[in-house]
């Protein structure tokens, strides 16, 4: 029999939200008559903008006729869509990114899993805590760590903890680290990263020749102009970053699937032998083996949003989701609970009352008010007595949810 890669085995069995959605439908079928509230995994409701539509409807028609078919797209994907990221998220900013900076993908989990591949085996990770579960999994998996300890954290890993006495904002580590992933606003906390902190952490890089991962899939939420929505928009940071940006909750995208990763031009990384080699060639040599591209409809449906008529709606789009985030925050601190997040994200991040542990909270508010949250210690340990909460729910759904909350 083939012999299996054992890392796997170091893993918790389920993926955090493959857990949350098995313990769902085992409860569901054991109470078909209770109105599960999803508030879980992080996924859109609202219809896709009708540009976004319009857009993708007058692809199809393209590829039914021979004229404008399209087989096998670009693997960097179609140029129209970089042109537009680079002019609207990049240009328009002062920021210099020019497309073919830009990689377009299925979105950003998968390429935020994907990247550790052009970074040698024995890179010494640094990952926040809590934080999106994809980053340290693919590392594991990958035989980047050691095994789980009784503490929670896995042998080999610089943890960066997130708390509230930090104002959830990570210190950088005294070891050197080679690759450090940061996330902004964060997923699960709702809390951002300002300059002074992304400065901190860009002149760490640079001292210690380390890259950032910098996820910043939420960073359409960010309504405080004092906030940065890319990280290169802090100096130095071109120098030592690569950012991830996605379409799925900027437009709506969860099902549709489209991102994107900008690796910038003068970006590298050494070999053993210390030659300097462009980080983005090694990552378009990964995509043109292992990805034929995004769909050239997905890809025009993106396309969209950079449009006077389409930043209008995404905009509302957003608007929607966050004056859910603000009901959910009154809500709670109005039964005397404390809640973070929820002002330049569409997650909050809930302490959860004394005597409850994440999971059992979890229990709790299936079973007794039929409302999905996700357990903070499933982004890791230090997100142990905390709940997370999303604001992607429709409205009426988040005040039945709330109504229910009220009687905690
Ligand atoms: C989440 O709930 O954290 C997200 O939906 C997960 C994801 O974007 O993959």
């Amino acid at each position: 029999m083939a012999k299996i890669n054992e890392n796997y085995l170091k893993l918790s069995k389920n993926y955090l939200f493959a857990e949350i959605g098995r313990r769902v439908a085992k409860f569901q079928a054991e109470n078909p008559d209770a109105k599960i509230i999803s508030l879980g995994i992080g996924d859109v409701t609202q219809p896709l903008p009708k540009v976004c539509i319009d857009a993708m409807s007058k692809a199809v028609q393209e590829m039914g006729n021979v004229k404008t078919f399209r087989g096998y797209g670009p693997e960097q994907g179609y140029k129209f869509l970089r042109e537009k990221i680079s002019e609207w998220n990049y240009k328009r900013h002062g920021l210099d990114i020019a497309p073919d900076e830009i990689f377009i993908s299925d979105g950003s989990k998968c390429d935020c899993g994907n990247i550790q591949e052009i970074f040698s085996l024995d890179s010494k990770i640094a990952i926040a805590d809590p934080v999106y579960p994809v980053y340290l999994d693919t590392n594991v998996m990958a035989g980047r760590t050691g095994n789980l300890k009784d503490d929670g954290h896995f042998e080999g890993v610089t943890y960066l903890p997130c708390t509230a006495e930090n104002n959830f904002s990570p210190s950088p580590p005294k070891n050197k680290v080679d690759l450090i992933y940061l996330c902004s606003p964060n997923n699960p906390t709702g809390t951002t990263l300002d300059k002074a902190a992304l400065k901190i952490w860009i002149d760490y890089a640079q001292k210690n020749n380390s890259i950032i991962l910098y996820d910043a899939a939420y960073s359409a939420y960010i309504s405080d102009k004092n906030i940065p929505r890319s990280i290169y928009e802090v100096d130095g940071a071109k120098d030592v970053a690569i950012e991830f940006r996605s379409f799925s909750k900027t437009a709506g995208f969860t099902g549709t699937r489209c991102g994107y990763v900008v690796i910038p031009q003068n970006l590298y990384g050494l070999t053993a032998d210390g030659e300097k080699i462009l980080l983005k060639d090694l990552w378009l040599r990964r995509q043109t083996t292992k990805f034929n591209g995004t769909a050239y409809i997905v890809q025009r449906g993106a396309e969209a949003i950079y449009s006077d008529e389409g930043q209008a709606e995404i905009k509302n789009l957003i608007g929607y989701y966050m004056t859910n985030a603000k009901i959910i925050r009154d809500s709670l601190s109005a039964v005397g609970l404390t809640a973070y997040g929820g002002i330049n994200a569409p997650y909050i991040w809930l302490e959860i009352p004394k005597g409850f542990s994440s999971w059992k909270f979890f229990d709790y508010l299936l079973n007794k008010f039929h409302i999905v949250g996700t357990p903070g210690n499933g982004f890791g340990a230090c997100g142990e007595g905390y709940l997370r909460l999303t604001s992607f729910g429709n409205r009426e759904k988040i005040f039945e949810a709330m109504n229910r909350l009220g009687k905690i």
